[in-house]
């Protein structure tokens, strides 16, 4: 019989058993998974775990600063570490999505490998894979065509002389919420929309640039905010803003303008596999849509994304 309490109980027994007094290393990425997964193992082995948190340049706005504040005030150990500059660069005039996954999987690596290799004597990696991510890395890295170079799975190990370590991969989301919720942590984490490993860097058609960045951030954190303040975050499983490759005339006082164009995104969906648009109120998107348009500069068209998936996927890249 399942409950959260008693997975709780079992699974921080069993990490003791297992882990003794090995030390152990964990990247947090601000997701639930991961967090649950930090939480978990802290109530384990306390000290013994260090976790890794990366700013890779590409979160939402204030998210790296005020997701290592609740790190911390959760009592965990956690590094952040500020390589901004050094995913920034290397993704410089890409264009491709693939590439420009691969080269955020890598770097996110040689970030991590340099920060791990200061711990003295780590023994294991600990990672927040979920049951869901096991099945698609099977499906996407299997025999069948690649779909996307995907998730959290299999990207760390190779490369690391660490055991591997996943107290979560027999659970579903749903299940990793509850168990979050059993151990305390905050709403506000557990409650997060899904959120994309490269970031905001697949949220930029075309090449990325830190003015991009910024200019992302802040048209996101409008519709975000939105959704929140009018009780719609909850609503949805996963909401975002795309910034497209294209510009497109406006008209201010007496100029005419030529500028960027954003696409609002928010969906309903279970597991990501599928998506429905989510039909959110006209007076809101009226209003997310003017303020957009009139706090950020160099923006002057909101379009609103009402495509499911299939065939059409939550991201654009
Ligand atoms: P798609 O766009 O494939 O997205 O419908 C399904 C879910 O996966 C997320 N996503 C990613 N997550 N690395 C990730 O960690 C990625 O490269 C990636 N691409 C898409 C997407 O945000 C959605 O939740």
């Amino acid at each position: 019989n399942w409950t959260p309490d008693s997975f709780v109980e079992t699974t921080v027994a069993g990490l003791k058993a297992k882990l003794g007094n090995d030390k152990v290393v964990l990247g947090l990425s601000g997701g639930v998974d991961s967090t649950v997964a930090g939480v978990l193992l802290h109530k384990a082995i306390g000290k013994n775990l260090t976790c890794i948190f990366v700013d890779n340049g590409l979160l939402r706005k204030n998210e790296f600063e005020a997701v290592l504040d609740s790190y911390k005030h959760m009592g965990l150990n956690v590094i952040g570490v500020d390589a901004k500059h050094e995913f920034l660069s290397e993704l410089e005039g890409v264009s491709d999505p693939e590439t420009k996954r691969k080269i955020i999987g890598r770097v996110f690596i040689e970030v991590f490998d340099a920060e791990s290799h200061k711990i003295k004597d780590v023994k294991w990696l600990a990672q927040g894979t979920i049951y869901p991510d096991v099945i698609e890395s099977i499906s996407v890295n299997g025999p069948s065509a690649t779909i996307k170079s995907h998730h959290n799975v299999g990207g760390l190990p190779d490369e690391m002389d660490l055991k591997i370590v996943e107290p979560l991969n027999l659970l579903f989301k749903d299940e990793v919420r509850r168990v979050g919720r059993a151990m305390g942590i905050d709403e506000n984490l557990l409650g997060r929309h899904p959120f994309p490993g490269p970031g905001l860097a697949i949220r930029i058609l075309g090449d990325i640039t830190a003015e991009k960045v910024q200019l992302l951030q802040e048209v996101d954190h409008i519709f975000i905010q939105g959704l929140k303040d009018n009780n719609l975050y909850d609503q949805v499983w996963q909401a975002g803003v795309m910034l497209l490759p294209v510009q497109s005339v406006g008209v201010m006082g007496d100029e005419r303008t030529y500028e960027k164009v954003v696409a609002l995104r928010a969906v309903t969906s279970t597991d990501g596999m599928t998506a429905d648009w989510v039909h959110l109120p006209y007076d809101f998107l009226a209003r997310v849509s003017n303020d957009i348009i009139n706090k950020v500069k160099g923006v002057n068209r909101v379009v609103y994304d009402i495509s499911s998936k299939p065939p059409a996927t939550i991201e654009w890249e």
